[in-house]
């Protein structure tokens, strides 16, 4: 199958066959491994044309890969953009587009509740260099109306937030920041099957695809995808030049085998973590559980229109106040170090169970006034579900439950 005949194949048939052709140099059906630095040139002419773009061709892995060329084709068709561009890091991808797209003057939207790494690029590096910053909650459109100045250029959210589990109308913010302000949105949290911004009216996507797109938990890596012109500018100044935060060849391999079974893998995932919403609502000792997929969720419409009825595998809850004498945080400890099967650490979307606590964790960095302000208590505790029987993951919270 190539890529002409894949229009109008469905997600699975696009998330196997897009960005994969055979092997022209002995019809390897897996994509090669090219693990070099540099590419020989059959000549200096052949060398200035490559250079000069009028000949196509690699030159320094830096700039490009063969490997690293297969994954972006394979993810622009999964998220349905022109283009994409793979980066070294979640970050790496997210600070490229920032240092790419932005100038001294500009005024960036920020959503209220974003990763804590990223909060800390937006919030405090880019004011350094004369971008003003305005953190909004993009719940919210008439807040995001309101926010916007004549110097707007961007809107940036995550939506599922991280750990707040809050969704966004992709559609509606485009609708209200009009065609001059791109809108970008961090989707590691619903990637494809569940949500694709760009069809939402979003200008770029951005991922950690460190987590479900990869999917092993073997990876640190991200993408951007876009506009073919959008992607050029970043792939060439802020993944290539600024940040040189490239994705390495090994891993891109790691990653489009991971791609392969993404639809599957996160239908699973979605599927688990509902689940263990449903059961944690019913956990006496459970003041809130924030997962947008539950009936009780406010985004649970948005979830049918926006997420494809699937929701996320990633859910937050909130001990009670005082648990048997435990104060919520110290239950929450409790609760952690007595779960056999989830393992306490950061990430998510792997396959198996992981569980962490974002104050003193993945939001560690924010300081406590900020963490207040976005909502982010103490006794917040996050979950990303894995792939194990359902069964089995509430079975062990049962368990640990019992010991508080
Ligand atoms: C929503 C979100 N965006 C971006 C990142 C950063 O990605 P990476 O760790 O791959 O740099 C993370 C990391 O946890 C994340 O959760």
């Amino acid at each position: 199958m190539n890529e002409t005949n894949l229009e109008g194949a469905g997600f699975m048939t696009r998330a196997i066959h897009a960005g994969q052709e055979p092997d022209q140099a002995f019809g390897a059906l897996a994509v090669p491994i090219y693990q070099t630095s540099t590419f020989c040139f059959d000549s200096v002419e052949d060398g200035m044309a490559k250079f000069d773009g009028t000949k196509d061709g690699y030159v320094y892995s830096r700039g490009g890969n063969p490997t690293r060329r297969a994954l972006e084709l394979k993810m622009a068709a999964i998220e349905g953009g022109e283009d994409c561009v793979a980066a070294g890091s979640g970050m790496g991808a997210i600070s490229s587009v920032l240092l790419t797209l932005l100038a001294a003057g500009d005024h960036v939207i920020v959503g209220d509740c974003v990763y804590g790494c990223t909060n800390v690029v937006i919030r405090d590096v880019l004011p350094k260099f004369g971008i003003e910053v305005t953190p909004v909650d993009t719940a919210d459109l008439d807040a995001v109306a309101a926010a916007i100045r004549p110097n707007t250029k961007m809107v940036y959210f995550e939506t599922p937030t991280n750990p707040l589990m809050k969704v966004t109308d992709i559609a509606g913010v485009k609708r209200v920041a009009g065609e001059n302000i791109r809108v970008v949105v961090d989707n590691t949290f619903a990637p494809p099957p569940v949500q694709r911004p760009l069809a939402c009216g979003a200008d770029i996507v951005v991922h950690s695809v460190t987590k479900y797109l990869n999917g092993h938990g073997d990876v640190i890596a991200g993408v951007v995808v876009g506009t073919a012109d959008d992607i050029a500018q970043i792939r060439n100044i802020g993944v290539t030049k600024v940040s040189g935060a490239i994705c390495a060849p090994f891993d891109a391999f790691l990653i489009i085998r991971g791609l392969q079974t993404l639809g599957m893998r996160v239908e699973r995932h979605c599927a688990n973590a509902l689940a263990v919403a449903r059961y944690l609502e019913s956990v006496p000792c459970v003041k809130r559980v924030l997962y947008p997929g539950l009936e009780s969720s406010p985004y649970h419409e948005l979830v049918k229109t926006q997420m494809n009825g699937l929701g996320t595998g990633i859910l937050s809850f909130e001990l009670a106040d005082n648990v048997n004498g435990l104060s919520g945080f110290e239950a929450g400890k409790k609760l952690l170090n007595a779960l056999r099967l989830s393992h306490i650490a950061v990430s998510l979307g792997d396959p198996a169970s992981l569980i962490q606590h974002p104050a003193s964790m993945t939001h560690h960095n924010v300081s406590p006034e900020v963490r207040a302000e976005m909502g982010i208590t103490d006794g917040l505790i996050r979950f990303s579900a894995g792939l194990e029987d359902a069964e089995d993951i509430i079975a062990d919270f049962k368990q640990a439950f019992a010991t508080l």
